[in-house]
């Protein structure tokens, strides 16, 4: 399998004082779908940055696509041809959707990537009619974006990286605020782009999305370093795993397809559904 990102002992630390990425060893081939999970602040959104070539690592090296990546890479005139290849080749959805969209229309901030492709105006428009038509979002094709709910955003946003059609996506906590059917339909999206072959990274801590969205799993300690990169399948039924990496409570089990919540009043007693929804259905 060709590396497509190769992260060799990254760290990176902001504003040289707050670590966020300690001594990472990555590799990504093309074709994989990956799951980048963690407690809140181990470090994932920094990793999708690195990825995503907007920040550069603190110390150690990373290379994308057979190249290394530098801030001067990417800024000097020379690198231009890589920098464009590297944007083709990539599209990042970020967890707030709000600091991705400028445009004034959602059919504008959908043409807006294969507009920049230089794609004849024929085929950028086609390109923008498939995919709102693939994602259903018809209906806000003449919106404002900021006049849209939140999934309905996130949906926008999704649009637009598609719309390039990027070999690599990197997706932050796309399910993160999204109404449950919403959410289900983002996961079967990931599940088929998945298949059709797009390399797929996406950092979560949706434990019910993992096993459909990615084969392999890395989880990030609270430490800031890799915990543990493995099967998907082998990391969300690790409850020690997870408890002790933050990604479940104790006061919260899983059972294979089924989640309870169970709520301790005392040590040994157990009340069901007094205090949360038990029993929910994966998706
Ligand atoms: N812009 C920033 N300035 C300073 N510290 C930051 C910044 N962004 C993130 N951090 C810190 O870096 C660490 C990793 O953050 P992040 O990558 O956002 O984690 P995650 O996405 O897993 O929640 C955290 O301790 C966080 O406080
Ligand atoms: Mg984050």
């Amino acid at each position: 399998m060709e590396t497509i990102f190769d992260l060799r002992n990254v760290s990176y630390t902001y504003l040289g004082k707050f670590e966020a990425l300690r001594e990472i060893d990555l590799k990504i081939g093309r074709g994989e779908q990956v799951a980048i999970m963690g407690a809140n602040g181990s470090g994932k959104s920094t990793l999708l940055s690195i990825l995503n070539a907007l920040i550069y690592p603190t110390s150690g090296e990373f290379y994308a696509f057979g190249n290394l990546v530098t801030e001067d890479a990417f800024d000097t005139l020379q690198a231009g041809e890589f920098n464009r290849y590297f944007r083709r080749k990539t599209g990042f959805v970020f967890q707030n959707p709000d600091v991705q969209m400028f445009s004034s229309t959602v059919y504008d901030e959908i043409a807006f990537g294969p507009l920049q492709l230089d794609l004849p105006g024929e085929e950028v428009k086609r390109r923008v009619d498939d995919v709102i038509k693939m994602i259903g979002i018809e209906k806000l094709r003449d919106r404002a974006p900021h006049t849209l709910s939140g999934g309905e955003k996130k949906k926008v946003c999704i649009a637009s990286v598609l719309a390039s059609s990027p070999d690599v996506l990197l997706l932050d906590e796309p399910t993160a605020g999204l109404d449950p059917r919403t959410q289900l339909w983002l996961i079967e999206l990931l599940h088929e782009l998945g298949h059709a072959g797009k390399t797929i990274v996406t950092a979560t801590h949706d434990l019910d999305a993992v096993e459909h969205i990615s084969e392999r799993a890395i989880v990030m300690g609270e430490d800031h370093r890799i915990r543990v990169d493995t099967r998907s399948s082998v990391v969300v039924n690790d409850l020690d795993l997870l408890l002790s990496t933050n990604l479940i409570h104790k006061h919260m089990h899983r059972h294979g397809a089924i989640t309870h919540h169970h709520i301790h009043s005392h040590e040994g007693e157990h009340q069901h559904g007094h205090n949360g929804p038990e029993g929910e259905r994966m998706p």
